[in-house]
């Protein structure tokens, strides 16, 4: 039954369009940004996503003004990705969780659960408070990511993220879930 909860998200996450390779071309010339927003319903802060040989590269996306994040509250960024894979081109929503520690020092995480993958909260209140929390069979992770209870196999994935001009800028890439290592899809 959990399991049909992971599935769930997972669709929803994925719920892509897929592009002919003509129809592609013709976004790239008339302004591809404006149709995914329409398209996705979020905001569109990054895009490239490519898959060479089989292997992804990390995809650089800026998540918005530095200031904007809180210090020391969990905030949820969203926005899209496009992966190639051959012909085949696939958009798709993703989320991260931005944790500003102090002025300068930001960790970000992969929205996915480390166990199964499913989408994970920041609780406030109640139980589990101050933790991240994933309904999906209840894992639960500290603020710094790392799992206090429940079957995920390793701490939060946390991504490349630099400082550009008051930006958070990250590198995005998603990983294998359910296994201990932290290995790139
Ligand atoms: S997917 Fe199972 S605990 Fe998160």
């Amino acid at each position: 039954m959990a399991d049909e909860k992971c599935t769930s998200v997972t669709e929803a996450e994925d719920n892509a369009i897929r592009l002919s390779r003509r129809q592609f071309s013709k976004w790239l010339v008339g302004g591809i940004g404006a149709f995914m927003a329409s398209a996705v319903g979020v905001p569109i802060v990054g895009t490239i996503f490519s898959a060479a040989l089989g292997k992804r590269e990390a995809a650089e996306i800026t998540l918005g003004k530095l200031e904007d994040y809180p210090i020391g509250e969990p905030t949820v960024a969203q926005f899209t990705v496009m992966q190639t894979d051959g012909w085949q081109r696939t958009i798709a929503s993703r989320s991260v969780w931005v944790v500003r520690n102090s002025d300068s020092d930001v960790t970000v995480f992969n929205g996915h659960c480390t166990h199964l993958g499913c989408a994970y909260n920041w609780k406030d209140d109640g139980d589990h408070a101050e933790h991240f929390v994933c309904p999906c069979h209840n894992g639960i992770f500290t603020k710094d990511g790392s799992v206090t209870s429940g079957p995920p196999p390793r701490p939060l994935d946390t991504l490349s993220v630099q400082i550009k001009d008051g930006h958070v800028v990250i590198s995005y890439e998603d990983f294998r879930s359910g296994i201990p290592e932290k290995t790139p899809v």
